[in-house]
């Protein structure tokens, strides 16, 4: 190689190393053991002594050039390596967050909360009791002796421990007056089960019950607060209720409670005043004190209000149906 074209060479190779190992390769063709600049030095020796100074002088010329370029090119090459790494581990702190995801209230879990809160603003108060009853509470206590016929009516999951699970949520009545004393105005809303299912019946679904006892309490009390809950909950003044002779053991009178729809009428619970044999086991005095008591299906209020017409929908999980009650 021409001392001339040197440096030409060395300014062509180090552009074509992209790494450190490339440069350190092409820098050996130049400044290495056979390199060029050294095959250079090595001919200084068959100079005449007088021309050796000048080659000499010229050939290290030459090598300070290619130092420069090597210096320049490595400082190029590591410049643009820092810049990669950089642009990879970069981190775009202006995208927007991911969303956890909003879920919502069960169709169910809404309108026993709007039950709630409608039959809080006339003064009555939530009781709860347990799902797992014992025979007393769910049956005897509200004067369905053993062996009495309204026993079969319920058709009721056993325990093996001889318990239950409530078939409705009357017991609750029982439990709040062992431990209340009258005057008594609650709720009591809650899971309650039956050996039953198709579209209209589940064999897990919800009732709230109704309790107000008092010195004065009515019949007409009782029609005035389930019609007044009714006409708000689906908010439609024009909406009537009808009362249909029934029979629970625990009230007497009993009722059946319909309310208009379209035109006909729909069932939505039972009722009643309750019977001297319940308020005589929770040891209240019946000469004194009397009231209603009422229990209402709360997947017919939600199948009602939400036009669903099959009760299984709310049930099955599918996110198509819940996602609309978001
Ligand atoms: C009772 O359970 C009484 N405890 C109600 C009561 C309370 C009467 C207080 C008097 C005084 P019944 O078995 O009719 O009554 O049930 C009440 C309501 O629960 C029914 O009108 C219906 O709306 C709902 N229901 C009953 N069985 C099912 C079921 N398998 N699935 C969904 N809803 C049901």
């Amino acid at each position: 190689m021409n001392l001339e074209d040197i440096l030409d060479e060395a300014r062509r190779d180090f552009a074509a190393a992209a790494t450190l190992p490339a440069l350190e390769q092409a820098k050996a063709r130049f400044v290495g053991k056979s390199g060029a600049i050294t095959e250079q030095m090595k001919g200084l020796g068959k100079l005449e002594p007088e021309q050796r100074k000048e080659a000499g002088a010229r050939i290290n010329q030459v090598k300070d050039g290619v130092e420069a370029l090597l210096k320049e090119r490595r400082e190029a090459i590591q410049a643009e390596e820092l810049n990669k790494q950089l642009a990879a581990e970069s981190l775009d702190v202006t995208l927007p967050g991911r969303s956890a995801g909003l879920g919502g209230a069960h169709p169910v879990s809404l309108t026993l909360k709007r039950i709630e809160q409608l039959f809080a603003s006339i003064g009555f108060a939530v009781a709860d009791g347990p799902e797992i009853e014992t025979d007393f509470y769910n049956f005897t206590a509200l004067n369905i002796p053993d062996n009495h016929p309204a026993r079969a009516m319920h058709d009721t999951f056993y325990l093996a421990d001889g318990t239950l699970l409530r078939t409705h949520t009357s017991p609750v009545q029982v439990r709040f007056m062992e431990n209340q004393k009258p005057p008594i105005k609650i709720i009591a809303p809650g899971r309650v089960y039956r050996v039953d299912s198709d579209a209209t019946h589940s064999p897990m679904f919800h009732q709230v019950e109704g309790l107000w006892i008092d010195q004065h309490i009515s019949f007409a009390h009782l029609k005035g607060v389930v019609q007044d809950f009714l006409q708000r909950f689906f908010e439609r003044d024009d909406l009537q209720v009808r009362f249909r002779p029934s029979f629970f053991p625990f009230t007497e009178p009993s009722a059946e409670m319909d309310m208009s729809w379209g035109d006909g009428w729909l069932e939505i619970g039972g009722c009643g005043m309750v019977h001297p044999n319940v308020l005589g086991h929770v040891g209240i005095d019946s000469e004194k004190w009397q009231g209603f008591a009422f229990g209402l299906g709360v997947e017919r209020l939600a199948m009602l209000r939400y036009g669903v017409n099959d009760l299984r929908m709310f049930f099955e999980n599918d996110m198509r149906f819940l996602k609309q009650f978001a």
